[in-house]
């Protein structure tokens, strides 16, 4: 069983961007846990990272028949993207939408996602671990 984890824009600068906010840890400390994490829930895990739209629309449509289940932060394009929503429907492939803060006590324009109603789940304000309450989740209820 094949799980997704993509990150969007701006989260490959996780541990030196705004850490007050999004916290220490860089997204290979984050996605070597999660691959630990994978491997013990008997999973097996993809990770992408892509600051560009396009590239994200490409990779969900690649998942089309191998992935069974994404997990995906879209950082900013959470809030913007049209496309990406369309992907992650087009793909028909079940996913959690995580941020690591939590998005409802920030800015308005955080508070509008275009994944949301779409998604299995919404986690945010976990920190990192919303990404591991994700995986467990969709390994219990996906991926048996
Ligand atoms: C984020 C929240 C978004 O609003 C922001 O644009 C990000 C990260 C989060 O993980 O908290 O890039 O998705």
């Amino acid at each position: 069983r094949n799980l997704l984890i993509i990150n969007g824009p701006n989260l490959n600068l996780l541990g030196t961007r705004e850490p007050e906010i999004y916290g220490s840890h860089t997204l290979d400390d984050i996605n070597r846990e999660l691959a630990e994490t994978a491997a013990g829930l008997g999973a097996r895990c993809e990770f992408y990272q892509s600051n560009h739209e396009g590239d994200l629309v490409d990779r969900i449509q690649q998942a089309m028949g191998n992935i069974d289940f994404i997990i995906i932060n879209a950082g900013a394009y959470t809030h913007t993207s049209v496309a990406i929503r369309d992907a992650l429907a087009g793909v028909n492939i079940p996913f959690i939408e995580v941020h690591i803060s939590n998005v409802h006590q920030r800015e308005a324009f955080r508070h509008h996602s275009y994944l949301s109603d779409k998604a299995v789940a919404v986690i945010c304000g976990l920190g990192a671990y919303g990404y591991t309450a994700a995986m467990y989740y969709a390994a219990k209820h996906y991926l048996q």
